[in-house]
C-alpha cells in the first residue's frame, strides 16, 4: 500500500534541491563563520546570503534577523527577552488561548515568576476580538504575543489590527509566523510587528533551525550568554555550520516561488483534487472564506471533515 504523508504542518521533508545545496558545506565548506581564515570566510558568505534573502522576504534589513534553532527558541527568546528587558516598566503580557505551546509554556514559566498573562479567547473561527484586547491593555501591559497562522485550524489573526493597537499603547508586538511563513505573505512592515519568529522546518528546511525578527531598536535581554555571536544577540557557532543556512536560503527561495503558485491556486481547486470523496467540508474556515475573504485563513492549513 502506498503511504501518504498528509501532516505538513507538523514537519515538511527536506526540499531535494535543499538537500543537494547543503551537501558541500556539510563536507567541504564546513568552517565556522565566525573564522577569519579563508574556510570561515566562505561559510560566513553563505550565512550572510540567507540572511539577505530572508530579509527581502520579510521586507526588512539583514541586520534584523538573527538564526535559531528553530520556533520554540525564536518564541522563547522573543517573549522571555522582552518580558525580562521591559520588567521596571511592567509585567503583564497579553496573548490568545490558542497558541502553540512554544507560547503558551513560555508564558505559564513567566508566571510562577511574577508575571501576569491574560489569555485572550477566541471566537468560533479561532478569531481574537480587537475591542477584547483593547480591553485588556493596562498600565504595565509591556507585551502582546498572537501567533499568525494557527497550526490546527489555519486561522489567520488580524496582525495588522493588533499591531494599530499595539502602536497606540506603546506596547512592544510579537508573533509566532511558524505556520505562516512560506505560505502566506509575511511583511513585517505591513503587519506591524517588532518581533516575529520563523521555523524553517515547516517549509522544506532541515530541523533545528529557525530565524527571529527584531525590530531595530527593539532591545532584548539575552537568553543563550556565551561568546559574541550574532550581534552579540545569541550566543553560540552561528547556525548551523552554513550547511544549514544554506538550505534555509535554497528553502526560501523555493518557498517564494511556490507562494505565488500558492497564490495563484484557486482555494476549492484543491476540492476537486480530492478523488472519490462525497463531499468535503473545511472545517471552521469556510464561512470565514465565503464571509469575509480568503486572506483570513491560510491555503495550506485546512482541517477536513470526511462525510
Ligand atoms: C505555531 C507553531 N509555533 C511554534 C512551533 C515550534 O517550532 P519548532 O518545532 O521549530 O521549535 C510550531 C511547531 O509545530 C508551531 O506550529
Amino acid at each position: 500500500m502506498q503511504k501518504i504523508y498528509l501532516d505538513y504542518n507538523a514537519t515538511t521533508p527536506i526540499d531535494k534541491e535543499v538537500a543537494k545545496a547543503m551537501l558541500p558545506y556539510l563536507t567541504d565548506y564546513f568552517g565556522n563563520p565566525s573564522s577569519t581564515h579563508n574556510f570561515g570566510y566562505i561559510t560566513k558568505k553563505a550565512v550572510e546570503n540567507a540572511r539577505k534573502q530572508l530579509a527581502a522576504l520579510l521586507n526588512c534589513l539583514p541586520d534584523e534577523i538573527i538564526f535559531t534553532s528553530g520556533g520554540t527558541e525564536s518564541n522563547n527568546y522573543a517573549i522571555k527577552g522582552s518580558t525580562f528587558y521591559l520588567k521596571d516598566k511592567g509585567k503583564h503580557i497579553i496573548t490568545s488561548s490558542i497558541e502553540h505551546p512554544a507560547v503558551l509554556e513560555v508564558c505559564k514559566h513567566l508566571e510562577s515568576h511574577g508575571f501576569l498573562v491574560t489569555y485572550l479567547p477566541v471566537d468560533e473561527f479561532g478569531r481574537i476580538s480587537i475591542p477584547e484586547l483593547e480591553k485588556a491593555i493596562r498600565k504595565d501591559t509591556v507585551l502582546i504575543t498572537i501567533m499568525h497562522a494557527n497550526n490546527e485550524i489555519g486561522t489567520i489573526q488580524p496582525i495588522d489590527e493588533i499591531s494599530k493597537i499595539a502602536k497606540k499603547y506603546g506596547i512592544r508586538f510579537h508573533s509566532d509566523a511558524a505556520q505562516s511563513f512560506g505560505k502566506v505573505k509575511t511583511d513585517v512592515q505591513e503587519l506591524g510587528l517588532d518581533l516575529m519568529s520563523v521555523a524553517g522546518h515547516k517549509f522544506y528546511a532541515p530541523k533545528g533551525v529557525g530565524a527571529l525578527y527584531i525590530r531595530k531598536g527593539t532591545k532584548l535581554e539575552k537568553f543563550m550568554h556565551g561568546a559574541n555571536h550574532e550581534q552579540n544577540l545569541r550566543a553560540g557557532t552561528v547556525i548551523s555550520p552554513s550547511s544549514i543556512i544554506s538550505a534555509l536560503h535554497e528553502a526560501i527561495i523555493s518557498t517564494s516561488e511556490s507562494l505565488a503558485v500558492i497564490e495563484r491556486t484557486p482555494f476549492f481547486a484543491f476540492k476537486k483534487k480530492l478523488p472519490n470523496i462525497a463531499s468535503v467540508c473545511f472545517f471552521s474556515t469556510t464561512p470565514l472564506i465565503s464571509e469575509r475573504g480568503c486572506n483570513k485563513v491560510s491555503r495550506c492549513i485546512l482541517n477536513i471533515i470526511y462525510i
